[in-house]
């Protein structure tokens, strides 16, 4: 089985490759995105709110990323598994790399972590210590209380020096990726012919050099919110429901 490196996804911007992207919280997702030959897999941490029923991601724990890295690792994908670190893990130095190494034991082979070079002393400790690092910058969801909701990123000249800036930070301090989230299409593409790491886009346009969707969003399976940048592929949520009905009904003996 081939087993996909963070190297192997630079080598995919190199050569032009585009890559496939998305988020498994458990191991069936896990081993089903693994079969279809995603080669990247994110325990992210919108696990908050399309399997734990919060409001965001500023609830999810440590403890509970660590539960879900390790359901995905079950699976033992060939795809590179990457985990969030969770809100409020990475304040120093300190707290980034212990945070990241229990990621790491319980099964991720890379972590990511929200922000630019405020967070760049962070992003030096993680790689520092020999852990894979991918960026994320625009639309931080961490931050949603602080802004008040999501917000696209990168419509003034002032927003756009600074994403450019900070995903050159990242890159410089050796992220092996970054994820461009909500910035406008315009910017996502500057920043992509800046970096030499591949840029991962979620809602930002089709100039990245890869996409990344939360798979629920993709198949339908959390129907009471799809982002307006998702377009859906499948309708599982209603499937499950009229098969949960027709079996209900078969067993009040309403169908044979
Ligand atoms: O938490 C998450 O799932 C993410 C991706 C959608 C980029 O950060």
């Amino acid at each position: 089985m081939l087993k996909i490196t963070p190297e192997m996804l630079r080598r995919m911007k190199r050569r032009g490759e585009r890559i496939a992207a998305l988020t498994a919280y458990d191991y069936p997702t896990a081993r089903l995105l693994d079969e279809a030959g995603i080669p990247f897999i994110l325990v992210g941490d919108s696990l908050g709110m399309v399997t734990l029923g919060y409001p965001d991601t500023t609830l999810v724990t440590m403890e509970e990323m660590e539960h879900h890295v390790r359901a995905v690792a079950r699976a033992k994908p060939g795809a590179l598994v990457g985990a969030d670190l969770p809100y409020r893990s990475y304040e120093t130095a300190e707290a980034a790399v212990a945070n990241s190494q229990r990621l790491i034991r319980a099964g991720a082979e890379a972590v990511k972590a929200e922000g630019g070079r405020v967070i760049i002393e962070q992003v030096r400790a993680i790689v520092a210590a020999g852990i894979a690092f991918c960026g994320h910058v625009g639309m931080l969801p961490q931050s949603v209380r602080e802004e008040g909701g999501y917000h696209i990123k990168g419509k003034s000249e002032r927003e756009r020096d600074g994403l450019l800036a900070d995903a050159a930070a990242l890159a410089e301090a050796g992220a092996f990726a970054i994820v461009l989230e909500l910035v406008t299409p315009a910017v996502a593409r500057e920043i992509t012919n800046l970096v030499s790491v591949p840029t991962i886009g979620i809602g930002s346009g089709p100039d990245c050099d890869g996409q990344i969707l939360v798979s629920n969003d993709l198949i339908g399976t959390f129907p009471w919110f799809t982002p307006r940048f998702v377009k859906p592929h499948l309708n599982a949520g209603e499937q499950i429901r009229a098969a949960v009905q027709h079996w209900r009904q078969e067993v009040e003996g309403k169908k044979q």
